[in-house]
Order: C-alpha cells, then sequence, then structure tokens
C-alpha cells in the first residue's frame, strides 16, 4: 500500500494533524537531492478551512529549507480549483498543465513554489507558525 511504503521510506515524511483525538489532515512529501514533491495533502470535511491545510504544508516546507532543500513540486486536478486557490494562496504557481494524468482520463496541473523566497521572508519577519 502507498501510504504504508511511505511511511517505511527514509525520504518521505508521513504527516498527521490531529484535533480532539480524531484525524483532522494528513500529508506525505518525499524529499529528494534538490527538490521536494507532496504526494498527498487532506483535511477532514469538519476542519477545513481552520488552517490545518496551511500548517501542514507548511510544516513539511520548513523539513525541506532545514535540508536545504528550496523547490516544492506537487500536481493537482485540473478540476479542483478549491485545492488550486489553496495552493496559490499558500505561494505556489502553475507550472504546465499535464493532460491525461490521472488514469489517462483527467487533466493535472503542476505547481510549485520557491522555498528560498519563504525563507527569506521568514529572515525579515520572523516564523509564520
Ligand atoms: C485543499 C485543502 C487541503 C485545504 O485545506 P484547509 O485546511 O481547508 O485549508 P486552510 O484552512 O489551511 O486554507 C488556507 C487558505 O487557503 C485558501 N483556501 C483554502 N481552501 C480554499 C477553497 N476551497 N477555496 C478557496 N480558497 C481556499 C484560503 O485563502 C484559506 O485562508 P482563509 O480560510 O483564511 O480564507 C482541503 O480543502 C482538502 O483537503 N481538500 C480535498 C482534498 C484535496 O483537494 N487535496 C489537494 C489535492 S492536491
Amino acid at each position: 500500500m502507498r501510504v504504508a511504503a511511505s511511511i517505511r521510506a527514509p525520504d518521505v515524511n508521513v504527516l498527521v494533524g490531529c484535533a480532539r483525538e480524531e484525524i483532522a489532515g494528513f500529508a506525505i512529501m518525499r524529499y529528494g537531492e534538490d527538490d521536494a514533491h507532496l504526494d498527498l495533502l487532506a483535511v477532514a470535511l469538519p476542519y477545513r478551512r481552520a488552517g490545518v491545510g496551511r500548517k501542514l504544508l507548511e510544516w513539511l516546507e520548513q523539513c525541506a529549507v532545514v535540508a536545504g532543500i528550496f523547490s516544492v513540486a506537487l500536481e493537482v486536478r485540473a478540476a479542483n480549483e478549491g485545492a488550486q486557490l489553496f495552493y496559490q494562496r499558500l505561494g505556489y504557481r502553475p507550472l504546465v498543465q499535464l493532460p491525461g494524468y490521472y488514469q489517462g482520463v483527467e487533466a493535472a496541473i503542476r505547481m510549485g513554489r520557491d522555498l528560498s523566497r519563504r525563507s527569506l521572508e521568514e529572515r525579515i519577519q520572523g516564523p509564520q507558525f
């Protein structure tokens, strides 16, 4: 199973956000030599729009920065406008459209973020979490 393999992998962080003993959100980030890839991010419906997704992603980004990795990429369904707005709000920019990315049918948009800008902003403003 993909999640179990991710938990065992040394170059992957599997992050679970809990609230009131429930799982509020879940995220998986894979770290390479020079860049990181967000494999999965989901927040449970009752906990959406409460900052959980932001906290999970910023925690994983901080791990990348500590490891000297300043580039993060991810794919999001082209039809998932809410998630695209979320990523844009967190500083991600659309890079390329990938037709048929999901099961050869649904298109994805690859988005990316340059974390060197983030660490520069934090050196000026201090950490935001
Ligand atoms: C996308 C997702 C992870 C966002 O998580 P979240 O915890 O609800 O997001 P946050 O509360 O941290 O949002 C931070 C900011 O992003 C923006 N944002 C988040 N969701 C948004 C939406 N659906 N529409 C527009 N903007 C959104 C807002 O600006 C928000 O700040 P605000 O609430 O103060 O306005 C969550 O909606 C989700 O799990 N969706 C289903 C799974 C999914 O699409 N995963 C991504 C696949 S790649």
